[in-house]
């Protein structure tokens, strides 16, 4: 924030600051809505697809037939790794945690990409696509090393969110799996300047690349505070276990001013929207995955808490049912992040874009607290 007479002043946690203008995603946390250029999240998530979702973000307009097409076929045809990579993957400890070698195989990425280090818009499109079409590959044949199991090809027939499932568990998923993580993907593609974006943000400020860029976000988004939330969702209702201890556990870690995984936003006060949207469709996918009482516990503890706190303007945010629906999905606990991660490869390379087309270093101050004209006292003397 900066006064009148230009004095910055202190504001933590940047929850007061606006550091730049963007045209990708409207949120108004007090009603609890969020648009994507202009249209709701309800919406896109009913009709679209996040191939198209991501079009509409970095081009700010929904795609046409034929431009979509175009669009898709790009991502599809940047699907497989280059070889190099697939040694990358067996190099990686089968006991690393897959955000850690996730993180480590999208900063590879760059070591063969003859374009890391041109700027212009154009190969910074292309390197989007890259990271948004090989991320899927990465993931899974992380998953499938740690597991002492043969890498799959990526199938460019398919779209990302089967390629992904296909690739990581061996067998095209049916319709409705991969609508459901389809749909994960667009609620979870971008969100203004959320912690993992902004960091992005100011890698590419000082004219770093896309590469570094993402891979800082993902280091960003880990943190259970913020995307690294799903998993700690997961682990929550693993640890709760069954219903009669919902009531009990829940009051007690309130009662213990600890936080409850999956609550309270930074910008909504309101009930986050992607959640509304979750919560009806983990309902139904856990209905058809055998998962019912995991969703019952879900619904009990949103209730608790909403008795408890939602005066306070804590309400689930979008990590609380996705847990429940990437569950269902059948993913591993610890592979929740990584799909934030694909997904919000689209946000973090379409602000990067924005970001560089009005460029100035983002660069804030701090106040300085500590002491003035110390002596220097050599060390003998100390
Ligand atoms: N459970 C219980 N109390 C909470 C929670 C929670 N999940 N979140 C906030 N509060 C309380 C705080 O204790 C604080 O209470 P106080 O005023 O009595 O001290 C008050 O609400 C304000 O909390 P802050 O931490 O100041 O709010 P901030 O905007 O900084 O934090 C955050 C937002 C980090 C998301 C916080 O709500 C939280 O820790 N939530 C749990 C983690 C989580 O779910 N993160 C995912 C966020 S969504 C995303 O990143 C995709």
């Amino acid at each position: 924030m900066t006064t009148a007479a230009s004095m910055p002043v202190l504001d933590k946690g940047l929850a007061n600051t606006i550091a730049a203008e963007s045209a990708m995603s409207f949120i108004d946390g007090q009603n609890g809505i969020l648009e994507y250029v202009g249209i709701d999240i309800d919406a896109l998530a009913r009709n679209s697809t996040f191939e198209e979702v991501v079009y509409l973000l970095w081009h700010r307009k929904l795609p046409t037939r034929g431009e979509l097409d175009a669009f898709a076929s790009g991502i599809r045809a940047e699907y497989d790794l280059p070889e190099v990579m697939w040694d990358v993957i067996k190099t990686i400890p089968t006991s690393a945690a897959p955000m850690h070698a996730l993180r480590t195989l999208v900063s590879a990425l760059a070591l063969s990409d003859p374009e890391a280090d041109d700027p212009s818009p154009a190969a910074n499109e292309r390197k989007g696509v890259r990271l948004l079409a090989k991320a899927p590959a990465l993931i899974a044949n992380f998953d499938r090393h740690r597991k002492g199991r043969d890498f799959i090809k990526p199938d460019s027939s398919l779209s990302i969110a089967s390629a992904f499932l296909t690739m990581l568990n061996g067998q095209e998923p049916t319709e409705t799996m991969a609508k459901a993580l389809d749909v994960c993907l667009i609620l979870h593609a971008d969100h203004g300047f959320n912690a993992s974006t902004f960091a992005a943000l100011v890698t590419i400020s000082t004219l770093s690349d896309m590469y570094s860029a993402v891979t800082t976000a993902i280091g960003t988004l880990k943190g259970p505070l913020h995307g690294g939330a799903n998993e700690a969702v997961m682990h929550m209702l693993t640890e709760i276990g069954q219903m009669d201890r919902v009531e009990p556990y829940i009051r007690e870690k309130l009662d213990r001013k600890e936080r409850v995984m999956g609550f309270g936003h930074r910008v909504y006060k309101a009930y986050d929207p992607r959640a509304s949207y979750l919560k009806t469709f983990a309902e139904r996918l856990a209905e058809d995955t055998g998962n019912r009482e995991l969703y019952e516990m879900s619904r009990r503890i949103d209730q608790i808490m909403h008795e408890a706190v939602a005066a306070k303007g804590i309400h689930p945010n979008v990590d609380f049912y996705s847990a429940t629906t990437y569950y269902s999905i059948g993913l591993d606990i610890d592979l929740f992040t990584p799909m934030f991660v694909m997904s919000r490869i689209g946000g973090w390379v379409g602000h990067c874009i924005e970001q560089l087309a009005d460029n100035k270093l983002i660069r804030p101050r701090c106040e300085y607290i500590g002491p003035h004209e110390a002596a220097y006292v050599p060390i003998e003397g100390r």
